[in-house]
Formats: C-alpha cells, structure tokens, sequence
C-alpha cells in the first residue's frame, strides 16, 4: 500500500478532528442551511409505518443500582449473554435513558433529551433487532421518542444470522436479548452546522451509548458498544437510503451473570498471548 496514500488519508481523518481550525478561513461568507432561514427538518423521523406500540414509562418496579459511583465503576462491555428475556420496563427504561424526550423546546425548534447533543440537534434515530424481550415479537423495530413507543419493521430470515453479519461475524451477539442500531440523519444536523456538522454527530453518539452501558448496568445487564457494523446489510434491511440516513453505530444488550467473567476474559485473551 502507497505511504502517500496512508498519509493522505491520516491527514483527513486528522482534519475532520481540527476541521474547525482548518475550514475557518476558506469558510467566510459560507451561511448554513439554519442561517439561510431554510425550513428545518422534522425533530425526528416520523414514523414508518401506523401502528404504535406504547412504551411502559413507570421504571419503579424495576430494581436500579442507587449508587452512581457503584453504576460507573461496574461499567464494562459484556459480551457473554445469558437466555434470559429481558423485561419490556427494562428496554423501555433503556430507551428512555438513552433518546427519551423530556421537552420540546419553543414551537418545534429542539427535542430536550436525556442525553446532550450539540445545539440539541439529535441528529440519530434508534433501531432495534429483538431477539428476548418479553412481550415482543422478535424483529426489527423502530423507537419513536416523541412518543415514547416502538414501531414493528420486520422480520429478517434469520434474525441471529442478521445480527452475525450485521456486526460484522461478531457471533458473541447474536445471544443478546436486544441490538440497539443507531443510525444518523444527517441533514437533521447539517441545516444549523452545516461544513461543521460532522465532527460533533460523533461527539454526540458517544454520550448515547454511554448511558446505555450505564443504565443497563444500573439494571444488572450488560452490553457492548460495537464501531463494526456493516451499514450497506443493515439499511436495507430498516429501509434506509444509506445516504441521507445510515447506520454507523450498534450495541447489543442482554443478561449477564458474574459467573460468566471467565468467559468474558476470553474476548481479551490475545493481550496475554501476545505478551502486551
Ligand atoms: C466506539 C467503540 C467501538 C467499539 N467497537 C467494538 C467492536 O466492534 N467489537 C467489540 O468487541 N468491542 C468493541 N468496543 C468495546 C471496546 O473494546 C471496550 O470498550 C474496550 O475494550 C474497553 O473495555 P470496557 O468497555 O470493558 O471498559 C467498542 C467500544 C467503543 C467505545
């Protein structure tokens, strides 16, 4: 492979980090879509389909770790999974914690949420492939925020061959009760950072999935954030164009007991091998 090459492209990957230091003095007189009074698209995406299914939203019945310190030093990506189902409060509970809406802020202009986003854009939309969480039929869903529900997409052929492949032939997560697949709406960003929107997306989707590691150890589950998906397989299957909306970033969730860390070991076993 061309070192020129190689070093092109860690220079671009170092400027979409600087791009705002780098794009300034090319930029002046550049107005985004927001500046420009363009319509702004709709806070989120409307559903795809008619039927809503309520989302429970009372979390008292499900037993939280009430220690916060206790929650941030138990955090760690699991991805060993019992078969147990996970509860629907549990999954509702994660959603919420993760993409729930809390206000709407002036007429239509920002969705409040649970977790922060640059300039309150929430640039990301929330699917779901099912596989045991009780009172769900297993398949692809979408999470509505605005309404705090779900909509059911489909069913693959193979639901655990899809998370497979879809993660990259990372087998560990087809036993997950549930994959979380988060997807970006570009241009939901785009119209008020418009050359500078990009940088904070990634910014943003961090601080998702960190309350979804959080809020599932509160819950005694666990899960693990996972950059390898392969967007091309899972557009398709959610309907999604890839252009203006793809996929980027998943992570399956299930239940996890302690007696299962050894295996968990396995998954870094190469550290020892390799004598890193
Ligand atoms: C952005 C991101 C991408 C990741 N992608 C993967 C992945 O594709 N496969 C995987 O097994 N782990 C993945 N992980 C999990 C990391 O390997 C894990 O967070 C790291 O080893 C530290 O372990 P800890 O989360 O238990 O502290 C990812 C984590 C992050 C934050």
């Amino acid at each position: 492979m061309q070192q020129q090459w190689i070093q092109e492209r860690i220079a671009l990957g170092r400027s979409f980090i600087t791009k705002l230091a780098d794009d300034t003095p090319s930029a002046e007189g550049y107005e985004t879509d927001q500046e420009q009074r363009k319509p702004q698209p709709p806070l989120s995406k409307p559903p795809m389909t008619k039927q809503v299914i309520p989302l429970p939203q009372a979390f008292g019945n499900l037993g939280r770790g009430e220690d916060f310190l206790d929650i941030v030093n138990r955090r760690k990506s699991h991805r060993v999974y019992t078969d147990e189902s996970i509860s629907l409060e549990a999954l509702s509970f994660l959603l919420w914690c993760t993409q729930g809406v809390k206000e709407i802020r002036g007429r239509a202009y920002a969705t409040i949420r649970t977790v922060p986003s640059g300039g309150a854009r929430h640039p990301f939309e929330c699917y779901l492939a099912i596989r045991k969480v009780e009172g769900l039929a297993p398949g692809l869903y979408h999470y509505l925020p605005l309404q705090h529900g779900l909509e059911y997409i489909g069913q693959p052929d193979d639901l655990e061959d899809f998370i497979n492949e879809s993660l990259c032939g990372q087998s560990w997560a087809k036993k997950a009760g549930v994959v979380f697949y988060y997807s970006c709406v570009f241009y939901r960003a785009e119209w008020r950072y418009g050359i500078w929107a990009h940088a904070p997306i990634l910014m943003d989707s961090g601080h998702v999935t960190e309350n979804l590691y959080l809020a599932a150890t509160a819950l005694g589950l666990g899960g693990c954030a996972v950059a390898a998906v392969e967007p091309h397989l899972i557009d398709e299957a959610l309907g999604l164009d890839g252009k203006e909306e793809t996929v980027f970033y998943a992570m399956p969730v299930g239940t996890v007991r302690p007696e299962d860390q050894p295996q968990e070991q396995a998954f870094y076993a190469f550290v020892q091998q390799q004598g890193l």
